[in-house]
């Protein structure tokens, strides 16, 4: 990989349509993280989310090729869609020459939204591609859930990670959300597709080593690149909305304690080799109130 990296993370303030033209954007991607507007209507404020589906599917296709001219070989994709767009997510990757590797099931800790004629929906899909038949890093992750109702003999040594996520917890508008969630003084979510920080610690351990280049595209508010910097992997992220860069830089520099992945260390404790994936794992690591904060390590630009 060449890597002429100086900062850590990187947040690009503009449409990744073109952001990734951009000919800052010099190193190879190791692991790309696509999380986009779903096309359902949402009010966003920078960006139409009611296109026809055809020119929403034609703009994936975009996206996912100028990805993949970005990608180092062997390098990932994890594209990230609702489960009915199952089958114009695989297209989409297999028509921009991307190598379909699993489809992973994000299994829902919340309930079913429910259906009148047809079953509940309780997942949504994350379609994991590689350039190249051969991924470059995969690290078969072990981990140790509780048993199962009925099984009676504890696991010696955990057991590897399948392509059925259901020990990732969404963060809904409520309660349950946590403290995660990022809010403003009213309580209110500031952004409501945040992903929680293991999925994305999940995504960044199993297809990327320390010093790897993270990319994402829709950073929204920026949850690969906080959880990428903690594990020495640098990032880049592309945000269109301003309110949403401003949130990404806050939280980076923020560094809040709901954030620090290390407590999810044990939840990984049976992979072989841990230390050396994670990277910059330190149990005593402080994180700082905004004051304290040194913000050396990340760069903004600006576009226009
Ligand atoms: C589903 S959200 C991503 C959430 C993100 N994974 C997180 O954890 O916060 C999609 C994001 O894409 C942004 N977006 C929409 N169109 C974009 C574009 N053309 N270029 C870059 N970002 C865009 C939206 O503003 C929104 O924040």
């Amino acid at each position: 990989m060449s890597n002429s990296f100086r900062k850590s993370c990187i947040v690009l303030h503009e449409s990744c349509t073109t952001a990734l033209e951009d000919e800052r954007i010099t190193s190879k991607i190791d692991l790309a993280f696509l999380d986009p507007p779903f096309n359902q209507d949402k009010a966003y404020n920078a960006w139409d989310d009611n296109l026809p589906p055809a020119k929403y599917w034609e703009w994936m296709h975009e996206i996912c090729a100028k990805v993949y001219t970005l990608t180092s070989d062997g390098g990932a994709i994890y594209f990230m869609q609702r489960e009915k767009n199952a089958e114009f997510v695989l297209q989409c990757l297999r028509d921009t020459g991307w190598t379909f590797q699993n489809l992973i099931i994000w299994k829902k800790k919340t309930s079913a939204v429910p259906g009148l004629k047809r079953f509940g929906k309780h997942y949504q899909v994350i379609a994991f591609a590689t350039k190249g038949k051969t991924p470059c890093v995969f690290h078969r992750l072990r981990i140790d859930p509780p048993l199962p109702a009925g099984y009676k003999h504890a696991r010696e040594n955990g057991m590897f990670v399948t392509d059925v996520w259901d020990d990732i917890r969404e963060l809904t508008s409520g309660y349950f959300a946590g403290d995660e969630a990022l809010r403003d003084a009213a309580g209110n979510r500031l952004h409501k597709q945040q992903a929680p920080i293991q999925l994305l610690l999940r995504i960044i351990l199993s297809s990327t080593d320390p010093g790897d280049v993270v990319l994402d595209p829709f950073a929204g508010s920026g949850t690969t690149l906080v959880v990428a910097e903690q594990l020495g992997r640098h990032a880049i992220g592309i945000e269109l909305d301003s309110h949403n860069v401003t949130l990404i830089q806050n939280r980076l520099a923020e560094q809040r304690k709901s954030d620090d992945v290390s407590r999810f260390f044990k939840d990984y404790a049976c992979t072989p080799d841990l230390e050396t994936i994670w990277g910059n794992h330190d149990p005593d690591r402080k994180f700082m109130s905004s004051d304290e904060t040194d913000v050396k390590q990340m760069a903004f630009l600006e576009s226009n």
